[in-house]
């Protein structure tokens, strides 16, 4: 019998924690490369919007933007009032902190190949700087370029004088890159480029970002493991029968197809996001909450997952293409019929893998990881299941019904976290065991219920930490490579073995059949909830 029941757990305060008890970051100029582009607009404008809604950012912040695209500080200012007042709800947008914004935002236009551009980048930057409110010098280089000018663009940013490098983190005025993914198509590349970057800059210097772990729910992994005592002991292969991580969406591609035909989701999703998912669920507790501990037992964890290899992908890993079909009502396209992906496309937009990770804690616990596009819903959250209880007691029946607990952490949406666990229905008697009736209940935290809807969005998070400078939610260079060399036979074996009929799934699914095969030879299944 199912009865699904909830249990709201209460806060011991609230309101929790708000943003506003965060302190204010350090007056400086945002430099963004690609201010005109697509992450410039729909996320990065409006979390600085929101920073300066906060009381978060100082009377010396400003934003100086430079793009290939025409343009004056005039336009880019219209730009940003537009970005943001589509990013933003009418109701959170206030006309005096939007006009603050605006005063602070600048604009050149140029080409990230040509030393030029830089020198008039250098030249503006210390005008600004010499008129600037409270004198500060401070610079944020943020990469929101194409991976085919990252090279040129931090090349130019060191040669011309105007990101200086230094080794010392307390150094002021300090200059701060911040670099997105894709860092890197694979191992190689991205040592090579870790490789660069460093040579013309400090690793304290570096910002890579992860913005899944800027979410709420991501960062509270950390502190519901070792900020407890009561999870920690069962947190491994004793109690723990698998592991899920879901990241579904139920978007498509959108107008990214060129980007999507090269990254395709292993590399658009798992490289990055689920194994950093999972890296925060497995790891040992660091020694400290500081930058370098946490990156040091994340690090470690993508070092002992089990390479896959060509003898163990078949049957470990699932790859699809989304179908076109209708969701929500509307009719949307397949993945080859997208605009700019190839007819034959033979890139998954889906994938459902089977990782072991070679340590004392996980030996034998599958982590079972799936993402994909224009899946049913959009949900993100890490599902911990437990094994069933060792022993039956109360008869048959019961016992085939018995559902295992399973710990839900949900990213998104809904943040919060569950507990699931079986309670025994009302007026049934536990002695009778052809009468007893047990239903799955929840015990459920909620972060809207709890704190009032005070989550900050990713970016929000991971602007201020950067300009705080603090860097224990963005990535280091041995771990990024180290997620690579898991992902890397993958992306190889599927590359060099195209299928010849490429698996669909039904947009508006949760993925092909094959992803429920891969799951059900574990005797599991997803939790498609
Ligand atoms: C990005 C991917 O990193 O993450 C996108 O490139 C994806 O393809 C996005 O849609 C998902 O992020 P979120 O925060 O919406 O889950």
């Amino acid at each position: 019998m199912s009865v699904p029941g909830g249990v709201t757990v209460t806060p011991s305060v609230q309101p929790g924690p708000s943003a506003s008890v965060r302190q204010r970051s350090d007056g400086c100029t945002a430099v963004i490369l690609g201010a005109a582009g697509d992450l410039a607009r729909r996320k990065l404008l409006p979390a600085l919007y929101q920073l300066a809604r906060a009381g978060h950012l100082e009377e010396s912040f400003r934003v100086l933007g430079v793009a290939l695209e025409p343009g004056d500080d005039a336009s880019f200012r219209q730009l940003a009032r537009t970005a943001i007042q589509s990013a933003i709800d009418s109701a959170h947008l206030d006309d005096t902190i939007l006009r603050w914004m605006e005063r602070r935002l600048f604009y050149i236009s140029g080409d990230f190949t040509q030393a030029g551009t830089f020198a008039a980048l250098g030249a503006r930057l210390e005008e600004l700087e010499r008129v600037s409110e409270g004198g500060s010098h401070n610079r944020l280089f943020y990469l929101a370029v194409p991976p085919s000018v990252f090279e040129p663009s931090v090349r130019h940013l060191s040669a011309s004088g105007v990101a200086p490098r230094s080794d010392d983190a307390d150094a002021r005025p300090w200059v701060r890159v911040v670099v997105e993914k894709p860092f890197g198509h694979d191992e190689n590349s991205a040592r090579a480029l870790n490789t660069l970057v460093l040579s013309l800059f400090a690793e304290c210097q570096i910002y890579r970002i992860d913005h899944y772990l800027g979410k709420e729910t991501v960062q509270n992994v950390l502190v519901l493991r070792f900020g407890n005592t009561i999870f920690e002991p069962l947190w491994n292969r004793q109690w723990v029968s698998h592991v899920q991580i879901t990241a579904a969406e139920d978007v498509g591609i959108g107008s990214r197809g060129k980007y999507y035909e090269e990254a395709g989701v292993i590399r658009d999703m798992f490289q990055n996001h689920l194994l950093q998912l999972l890296a925060l669920t497995a790891m040992e507790p660091p020694r400290t909450m500081s930058a370098d501990a946490v990156r040091d037992e994340k690090t470690k964890v993508l070092e002992s997952i089990r390479w896959l290899t060509p003898e163990t992908i078949p049957t470990n890993t699932v790859r699809a293409q989304y179908a076109g079909g209708g969701i929500a009502g509307e009719t949307v396209p397949g993945y080859r019929a997208e605009r700019n992906v190839a007819p034959d496309s033979t890139i998954p937009t889906f994938a459902a893998v089977r990782l072991y990770l070679d340590n004392w804690r996980w030996q034998g616990v599958p982590f079972l990881l799936r993402s994909g596009k224009r899946m049913a819903r959009r949900m993100s959250e890490i599902a911990v299941q437990f094994h069933r209880p060792p022993h039956l007691m109360f008869g048959h029946a019961v016992g085939e019904s018995l559902e295992p607990n399973v710990l839900v952490i949900r990213v998104q949406p809904d943040e919060g976290i569950a507990l699931r666990f079986q309670v025994k229905v009302p007026g049934t008697a536990v002695a009778l065991t052809s009468e007893l009736e047990v239903s799955p209940v929840s015990m459920d935290f909620c972060y809207a219920d709890a704190f009032g809807g005070l989550t900050a969005p990713a970016y929000e998070t991971l602007l201020l930490d950067i300009m705080i400078g603090e860097m224990t939610l963005f990535t280091r260079s041995d771990e990024v490579a180290a997620a690579w060399r898991v992902v890397d036979p993958l992306i190889r074996f599927w590359t060099e073995h195209p299928p010849t009929d490429m698996p669909s799934y039904d947009a508006g699914s949760w993925g092909p059949s094959a992803a429920d095969a891969l799951i059900a030879s574990d005797g599991f299944s997803w939790r498609n909830t």
